[in-house]
C-alpha cells in the first residue's frame, strides 16, 4: 500500500523550531511520519545508526561504545582517550570525578559526530568470575547509584545520551544469550534496581539498554513488566529502550517487543524488519498508539541530543586532548587501591634506591583492546614499565633480576582474553595462571622486598602468596595513563585513596554466588539464591572473613575519627537525622579519606544484612587538618522491601550508625531509635 508522502516546506516546520517546547516538537514530527517511516525508525542500521529519513531532514542517530572510551571503528583509525576501566573509576568513590569523566567522554562522542554513548554499564558485581567485572562498578547498590547518577549527568550535560546498561540482571557472561536470571522481587528492589532507578529518576537517563538474558523467564527486550510497568510507569522513564545487539533474536515475536516497550532493535535484526512489523500491525497484534509511544521516545532524545540542530549550536566536542588524558590519569591515580603495605615499604624513596627489579607478565602490556565492546584505540598507552622508566630515568637502574635489586615490583594479573577479563565468557578460574603464581613465589624467595601490582579487573586468588608479600597495589586496568599513575603512587607523588568497590574473597567458595552450579553459572536458569546477600552483605551475615573487605583501601597517612554525634536519639517517619563526625589527618602525608556510613537494623521481622552502606564522603586533608563531615538519613535509609506488603517498609526499633574506613574497619558507632 503506497503511502502519501506530502512534500515538505522545511522553513515552516514546527518540529524544527527550537523555540517550540519539546513535546510539541515531538508530536509535530510524529504526525508527519508515515506508518512505514515509524517502522523504519525502530530498526537499527548497520551497527551504530538509525535509518535517516531524508524527506523530513532527519539524519541517522549515531551511537558508539564504550564505557572506557569512544570506539567508532575496529581498526583504530579514529583514536580516543582510553579512560580507566569502570571498576577503577568506581574505586575512586568520587562522584564528582565520575561526573567529570561523563563530561569528557561525551565531548569525545560529540567530536566523532555521534549522539549516544553505550555506557555506563552498571550491572551489580554478583560474582568475581563475571568476564565483564572490569566494565561494571560495584557490588553495593548505594555506591552503584551514586556513581551511575554522576556519570549520566556528566554525559547528558553535553547533550549526548547516556545508554545505561544492561537492564537487567546481566551479571554473568555464561550463556548470556539464553540464561534466565531467577531473582526474587526483594533482591531486584534492594540490589539490582536502585542504580537503574536512580539513573532514571535522579539523572533522567535518555536511554536504557535491554539485556540479552531472561529475567525470571522473560527476555529483557520483551519484558513488559520490567520495561512498561516498572521502568516507564513506575519510574517515569521518558527515554527509549534499545536492545543489546542481537538481543531480540530469541524473543517471542515482533509484537511482544513492541508492546513491552522496546523502541529500537539493534543488529542483528530479527523482529523489527518493517515487513514483519507491518504484518503484526495488520493482524492487530499491536496498536499504532503503542508504536507511537515507542517512536516518540526516540524522537524526544533525537531533539535533546540536537539531531536537527546545527552542530555549532551544540556543546562543543573535543577528543584526545591533554585535558582528557590528565583526567584519565587522575581517575587511575584515585582508583588504584593500596591493599597491603607492611613496614611501610611504600612509598619508595627515590634517593635510597639504586636498583629496582621490574618483572611479571603485566609489566609491559597494553590493555586498550578491552576484551570486547569496551575496546577503544588511544593515541598512546603508558605501560607500567614505561611509567617506571620515565619516573626513574638515570636515578635508579631498572633490572630484571630480583636477587640483584633493592626492591622488586611484580606486575601480576589478568588479560583481556577469553576466560579472563573479557566479554562473552566468564573467567574459567578464580586463580591466577599457575606459572604466574610460581613466579611470584620464586620472586619472593629471591627478594623479600617484593611489591605486587595487580593489573586485573576483578579479585583473584592471592592466598598462595599474600602472607609473604609486604605490599600489594590493586591497579585494575588504569587506562592510557596506567604507567604514570602506578609510578606516581609507588613513589609517593600521589597518596593512594582508592577503596574496594567489591569484596575480595579468600577463596571462590566464600563468594555468595558460588554455592552450587545452580547459583553460578546455572544452565538454562541461574538462581540468585543469595537474594539480597550479595558481596559484603553475605560475608557479614555468614561471618566469613574476606581477604580484603568492601570499602578497604590504605593510605600513606593515617586518619582518626572522633566526635560521632546524632542530631536526635529518636527519629519519626517524617524527620531527618543528621550525623556528624570529625576526621583528622593524623599522619605525615596529605591525602584523601573515604568516610563510609553504614546502617544496621538491630532487630527486624525479616533477615537483613548486618550493615548496609547509606552514605560516604571523600575528603582531602593536609597533615594535622581536621574536618567535620555530616550525613543526613531518613526513613528511606532504614527501609527494606517487604514482598508480603509489596512495598518498602521501615520498622520501628533500634538502629546503629556505623562510621568506618571500610565495611570491616568500623571506627565509631552509635544508636538511635526509629519511632515510625
Ligand atoms: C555488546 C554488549 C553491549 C555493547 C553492544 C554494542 O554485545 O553487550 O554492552 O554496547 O553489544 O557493541
Amino acid at each position: 500500500m503506497s503511502e502519501e508522502k506530502p512534500e515538505i516546506n522545511f522553513s515552516k516546520l514546527p518540529f524544527l523550531n527550537n523555540n517550540l517546547e519539546l513535546e510539541k516538537r515531538v508530536e509535530d514530527l510524529l504526525e508527519r511520519l508515515t506508518l512505514n517511516e515509524k517502522f523504519k525508525l525502530c530498526a537499527g542500521r548497520r551497527w551504530w545508526y538509525t535509518k535517516p529519513l531524508r524527506r523530513l531532514g532527519m539524519k541517522s542517530f549515531a551511537m558508539h561504545d564504550g564505557p572506557h572510551g569512544v570506539r567508532v571503528d575496529t581498526e583504530g583509525k579514529i583514536q580516543s582517550t582510553y579512560f580507566p576501566s569502570t571498576i577503577c573509576r568506581a574505586a575512586t568513590w568520587n562522584p564528582e570525578l565520575s561526573e567529570k569523566f561523563g563530561i569528557a567522554i561525551a565531548q569525545e562522542v560529540r567530536d566523532v559526530g555521534a549522539h549516544m554513548l553505550l555506557a555506563p554499564g552498571i550491572n551489580i558485581q554478583r560474582t568475581p568470575l563475571c568476564g565483564r567485572t572490569f566494565e561494571y562498578q560495584t557490588e553495593d547498590p548505594y555506591l552503584n547509584k551514586k556513581l551511575a547518577v554522576a556519570v549520566v549527568k556528566g554525559i547528558q550535560s553535553q547533550r549526548i545520551a547516556a545508554c545505561v546498561k544492561h537492564f537487567i540482571c546481566n551479571n554473568q557472561e555464561s550463556n548470556r544469550f539464553t540464561v534466565s536470571s531467577e531473582v526474587s522481587e526483594r533482591a531486584l528492589q534492594e540490589i539490582y534496581f536502585p542504580a537503574f532507578k536512580a539513573a532514571v529518576k535522579e539523572a533522567d537517563a535518555w536511554s536504557i539498554m535491554s539485556s540479552y538474558n531472561k529475567i525470571n523467564g522473560i527476555y529483557g527486550s520483551e519484558h513488559h513488566h520490567l520495561l512498561r510497568k516498572v521502568l516507564m510507569n513506575e519510574w517515569g522513564f521518558k527515554g527509549f529502550v534499545v536492545s543489546d545487539w542481537g538481543a531480540t533474536n530469541r524473543t517471542t515475536s515482533t509484537e511482544s517487543c513492541i508492546n513491552a516497550g522496546l523502541t529500537l532493535e539493534m543488529p542483528t535484526l530479527s523482529k523489527y524488519f518493517p515487513s514483519k512489523m507491518r504484518i503484526a500491525f495488520n493482524e492487530g497484534k499491536f496498536t499504532e498508539e503503542t508504536l507511537n509511544d515507542n517512536v516518540k521516545r526516540l524522537l524526544r532524545i533525537m531533539f535533546l541530543t540536537g539531531l536537527f540542530d546545527e552542530v555549532s549550536t551544540l556543546p562543543q566536542g573535543s577528543r584526545n586532548t591533554r585535558e582528557h588524558q590528565i583526567l584519565a590519569r587522575k581517575i587511575a591515580e584515585e582508583g588504584m587501591v593500596l591493599l597491603k603495605n607492611e613496614g611501610d615499604l611504600l612509598p619508595l624513596n627515590m634517593d635510597k634506591l639504586r636498583k629496582i627489579a621490574v618483572i611479571g607478565p603485566n609489566a609491559n602490556i597494553q590493555t586498550f583492546l578491552g576484551g570486547g565492546s569496551s575496546t577503544n584505540f588511544p593515541p598512546y598507552e603508558i605501560t607500567p614499565l614505561e611509567g617506571l622508566k620515565q619516573k626513574c630515568k638515570e636515578k635508579i637502574e631498572i633490572i630484571d633480576s630480583p636477587a640483584m635489586a633493592d626492591v622488586t615490583i611484580f606486575f601480576a594479573g589478568l588479560r583481556h582474553i577469553k576466560g579472563m577479563d573479557a566479554e562473552g565468557d566468564d573467567r574459567n578460574s578464580f586463580a591466577l595462571p599457575p606459572e604466574q603464581v610460581d613466579l611470584i613465589k620464586k620472586t619472593i624467595k629471591e627478594n623479600s622486598n617484593t611489591i605486587v601490582v595487580m593489573i586485573a579487573g576483578t579479585s583473584v586468588s592471592m592466598i598462595e602468596w599474600i602472607n609473604e608479600v609486604p605490599a600489594v597495589l590493586q591497579a585494575w586496568y588504569g587506562g592510557m595513563e596506567t604507567g604514570n599513575a602506578s609510578s606516581a603512587i609507588l613513589f609517593g607523588d600521589v597518596n593512594p585513596s582508592g577503596k574496594l568497590p567489591i569484596s575480595f574473597p579468600k577463596m571462590l567458595a566464600d563468594s555468595p554466588a558460588h554455592v552450587s552450579e545452580r547459583t553460578f553459572p546455572g544452565d538454562e536458569k541461574v538462581f540468585y539464591e543469595e537474594g539480597i546477600f550479595v558481596g559484603y552483605r553475605h560475608f557479614d551475615t555468614k561471618n566469613i572473613e574476606p581477604l580484603f573487605p568492601f570499602g578497604h583501601g590504605l593510605s600513606y597517612t593515617n586518619f582518626t575519627y572522633e566526635n560521632l554525634m546524632l542530631s536526635k536519639e529518636k527519629l519519626t517517619k517524617d524527620e531527618i537525622l543528621t550525623i556528624s563526625v570529625d576526621i583528622m589527618n593524623s599522619g605525615e602525608y596529605p591525602g584523601s579519606e573515604v568516610v563510609q556510613l553504614y546502617i544496621q537494623d538491630v532487630e527486624s521481622s525479616v533477615e537483613r544484612p548486618l550493615k548496609e552502606l547509606k552514605g560516604f564522603k571523600k575528603v582531602y586533608l593536609k597533615p594535622g587538618e581536621r574536618v567535620t563531615i555530616t550525613f543526613e538519613i531518613d526513613k528511606s535509609d532504614l527501609s527494606f522491601y517487604s514482598e508480603s506488603h509489596g512495598k518498602w517498609i521501615a520498622e520501628k526499633g533500634n538502629f546503629n550508625i556505623l562510621i568506618g574506613d571500610s565495611s570491616r574497619d568500623i571506627r565509631l558507632q552509635t544508636g538511635f531509635e526509629y519511632l515510625g
